[in-house]
């Protein structure tokens, strides 16, 4: 079976074919999530032939080794299995080139194989650039392709660069790295990675919110009481991760990108139209939006640091945050936070968003949940047992992805009580499949020159100007804010629930 490219799928801009060039092709990221994507984009279809794959890294490899390195993890990780196939329908595209970053020779001579690939394989000279190496890489990668040529591309053809997280560490890099993407590509051929943009959840949010006329006319402070947002992780420091983590901390990791684009999906105004810029315009309004405290006491207030102490969790004895692996024993930085935001609009006056995340919990999942207000109790709060809780949207973002809807019903009997009942929505019973993975999605837009679920310049800087407020707050105070504990295997820190409490409500169960 050949690549059995769908056009009939395509109900979007068209990917079209290009040599796909991946700086850091022997690592991590390329060996789980990218070639697995482009193989089952391939299964399903969607991969337009003539789609090639060219990694770059500094080990000596040859294309075979390369190859058969890819093989062996696809069969392990692969979504939809690993067919023979479909495998060799693409396994000739698959090329390696060994060279160090750093080498502006290692840069003319890739130029130079594009090309030989191209007039032996058949292509028309589309590039597109994935940056997949370690951060401190990417201004070099970046002046590196412009110094060959490589930003520029022939006539008809396109050259595109998708960026990795992290993008900055603070404000200042951040804009820095922009300057210099934005002097090598266009802004409009640049596209700044988020996966959680590409998870089936968070397309979808979007289209629960617009395209239902039931949810729109509530989703604002008249009817809404509160929003959470939970990312929690039941991993610590495995697998040497603790040298990164200890630099960057929960804030910086996970809030500053995955837990604001999600924030600002679901409180955005609905956008003109569905162009990027269109969203984007919408997103970045929200993040803007979001009330920054002018004092430390503020910042107290409203954030909640913590790390985790010796515990359990799955039933295996884990180490504190400090004991882990390649982490300062005296470190200040957090493996968990949790955050109170208001979003100074008209639509969202007055309503809490409640944001928490963190590493050594009890399992792991992301979930969205809406909380409705209660409705007058004049009918039913004199009933035995009362009104039990309120109308509450879970919007599960990861594993099982989908949508509940609590409600409540009357027990059946003669007697008038009410229990709350669960409308449950899966993806993977309702449509049949599994999700694609978000790599899939992303790579597929790259190539189709869709840059809606990638984030823009200014919503990566804005986001960054809140983050750093809050890390200026802690490390830059002759007080700085305590740094709360919490035993690993349990859901966070005494003073994340009395966040809440405060304002009486209380952190959801995921
Ligand atoms: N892994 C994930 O699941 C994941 C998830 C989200 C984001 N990311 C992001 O993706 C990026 C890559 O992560 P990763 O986990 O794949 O990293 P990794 O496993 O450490 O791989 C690093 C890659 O960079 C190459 N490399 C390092 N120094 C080099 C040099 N001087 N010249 C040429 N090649 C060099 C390595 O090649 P050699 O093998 O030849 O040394 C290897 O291919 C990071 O920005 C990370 O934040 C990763």
């Amino acid at each position: 079976m050949s690549n059995p490219f769908r056009e009939d799928l395509v109900s979007r801009n068209r990917p079209e074919a290009c040599s796909i060039v991946i700086f850091g092709a022997t690592g991590d990221l390329t060996h789980r999530k990218l070639i697995p994507a482009l193989y089952n984009l391939a299964a399903d279809g969607e991969l337009p032939p003539q789609t090639k794959i060219i990694g770059f890294a500094r080990r000596e490899k040859s294309d075979e080794e390369f190859r058969a390195g890819l093989e062996e993890l696809n069969r392990k990780v692969s979504r939809t299995g690993h067919n023979e196939e479909i495998w060799n329908s693409i396994v000739q595209n698959i090329h390696y080139h060994t060279s160090e970053f750093t080498d502006a020779d290692g840069y003319k001579r890739l130029a130079e194989r594009l090309d030989a690939i191209d007039a032996e394989r058949g292509g028309k000279g589309n590039r597109l650039f994935y940056i997949a190496s370690a951060p401190e890489f990417f201004d070099e990668i970046l002046i590196s392709l412009k110094q060959a040529g490589l930003n520029q591309a022939a006539d008809g053809c396109w050259a595109r660069v998708i960026v990795e997280k992290p993008f900055g560490t603070d404000l200042a890099t951040a804009q820095h790295l922009n300057r210099v993407v934005n002097d090598t590509f266009q802004e409009s051929d640049t596209y700044r990675i988020d996966h959680y943009l590409g998870k089936e959840t968070a397309q979808n949010l979007m289209v629960l919110r617009f395209a239902n006329a039931i949810f729109e006319p509530l989703w604002n402070s008249r009817y809404i009481e509160q929003i959470q947002i939970t990312c929690a992780e039941n991993l610590g420091m495995e697998g040497g991760r603790g040298g990164y983590y200890d630099k960057s901390g929960a804030l910086r990791d996970m809030v500053q990108n995955h837990l604001l684009q999600l924030l600002s999906l679901v409180a955005m105004e609905p956008p003109t139209d569905l162009s990027a810029d269109g969203v984007r315009d919408e997103k970045v309004k929200v993040i803007r939006s979001l009330r920054k405290w002018d004092t430390v006491e503020k910042v107290t207030e409203n954030v909640v640091r913590a790390q985790y102490t010796k515990g359990s969790v799955s039933g295996k004895v884990v180490p504190g945050y400090r004991e882990e692996d390649r982490v300062n024993p005296e470190s200040q930085t957090e493996s968990y936070v949790a955050l109170r935001l208001m979003i100074d609009t008209w639509r969202w006056n007055g309503v809490p968003f409640y944001i928490r995340v963190g590493k050594q919990l009890p399992k792991k999942g992301t979930e969205i949940s809406v909380h409705f207000k209660s409705p007058p109790g004049v009918l039913f709060n004199a009933l035995p047992g009362g009104v039990p809780g309120c109308n509450v949207l879970a919007i599960r973002i990861q594993p099982d992805e989908g949508i509940s809807l609590r409600m409540l019903s009357k027990i059946p009997g003669t007697s008038l009580r009410l229990e709350p009942v669960k409308m449950d929505f899966q993806y993977s019973t309702s449509f049949g499949k599994a999700s694609p993975e978000a790599y899939e999605r992303l790579l597929l837009d790259a190539m189709a020159g869709d840059a809606t679920l990638f984030a823009r310049r200014d919503e990566v800087e804005e986001a960054w100007r809140f983050i750093d407020h809050i890390e200026n707050a802690w490390h830059q105070s002759p007080t700085p804010p305590p740094m709360a504990e919490y035993v690993a295997g349990t859901w966070g820190p005494s003073a994340a629930d009395e966040l809440l409490d405060a304002d009486g409500n209380q952190w959801r169960r995921i």
